[in-house]
């Protein structure tokens, strides 16, 4: 499945964009923009307005509330197509690819700079399922709290990566937009899904190294898994997933800290017959 902003991403032309736009600003202060205010903003004529408002809704870019006064929001994937507008302008992508992972909290496509590079791009879906329980009891739910709230997990996951990066082996910050990250393409497998590994023990050595590293930069992952480790064919391991991070002077750090350890121990203990101790190694970590 192809993200629908990038599936219509080059039919949109300089006015979409410029609507979805004004149409974000709106939704500052408005649940459903009124279209009369979408006139006021964008300068446009009101029947242009309508025409276009018309284009993105078929786009499945926006939509129009169904009762009371006529008022339009942005779909995630109206969203989505801003943030990529953005980055193409700023000469960070130039052609979008496939999905790496669809998720509950994110989906993430592969793309290409201007130069070649491949990268790997995140868009943040937070708020989305509480959004839809929320909807469903109350007509007037903030429309704006996947927004906000996607942003900012763009935002605390790419500051964990430069702080990170490269002292602890993670994906290369390259950009950010809104909710959107772009990142240094990773090729390996999700720890949970490597069928065999040789050396398991230089593995799980490897991953509490960059924890420790990443505990004396001051950063506690706080969702480490098998799931959010991943595997290079080299045997090189690489840690992802970082919006939910927290200082070490956070006080529930040492607490998420243990957990984030255990998480891995016992990974290796099951599948590896690995019998590392929690104590021991947690002193390794913050010594
Ligand atoms: N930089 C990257 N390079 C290659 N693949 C990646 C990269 N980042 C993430 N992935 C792939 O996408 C999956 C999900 O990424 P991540 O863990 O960052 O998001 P998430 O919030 O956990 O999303 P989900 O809800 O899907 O678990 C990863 O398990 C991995 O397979
Ligand atoms: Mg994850």
């Amino acid at each position: 499945m192809i993200l629908q902003a990038i599936n219509v991403f080059k039919q949109l032309r300089p006015d979409d964009f410029k609507m979805l736009a004004v149409m974000e600003r709106g939704m500052r202060h408005y649940e459903f923009v009124p279209v009369d205010k979408l006139s006021v903003l964008s300068g446009l004529a009101s029947k242009d307005v309508d025409y276009l408002l018309d284009r993105l809704s078929k786009f499945k870019l926006i939509v129009r509330r169904t009762t009371g006064y006529v008022g339009y929001r942005l779909l995630p994937a109206g969203y989505d197509a801003l943030a990529l507008r953005a980055l193409v302008e700023r000469s960070v992508l130039e052609a979008f690819g496939n999905p790496l992972g669809i998720g509950k909290e994110a989906d993430i496509y592969d793309a290409l700079m201007p130069d070649g590079t491949k990268v790997a791009v995140k868009f943040n879906r937070l708020g989305r399922t509480s959004f839809t329980r929320v909807k469903k009891l109350r007509p007037y739910a903030p429309s704006c709290s996947w927004v906000y709230a996607s942003r900012s997990a763009a935002k605390r996951e790419f500051d964990a990566l430069q702080r990170l990066h490269p002292h602890v082996s993670v994906p290369k910050p390259i950009a950010i937009d809104r909710h959107v990250v772009v990142m240094g393409l990773i090729d390996g497998v999700e720890l949970a899904n490597v069928a065999g590994i040789t050396e398991p023990g230089i593995v799980l050595e490897d991953v509490i190294e960059n924890v420790k590293r990443a505990y004396q930069l001051g950063i506690v992952h706080a969702d480490l898994s098998e799931h959010n480790i991943v595997v290079k064919p080299s045997g090189e391991v690489l840690i992802i997933d970082w919006p939910q991070w927290v200082p070490t002077s956070h006080r529930n750090a040492k607490e998420l800290l243990g957990r984030d350890v255990e998480n891995v121990l016992k990974y290796f203990r099951r599948k590896f017959k690995l019998k590392w101790g929690l104590p021991q190694t947690l002193e390794y970590v913050t010594g």
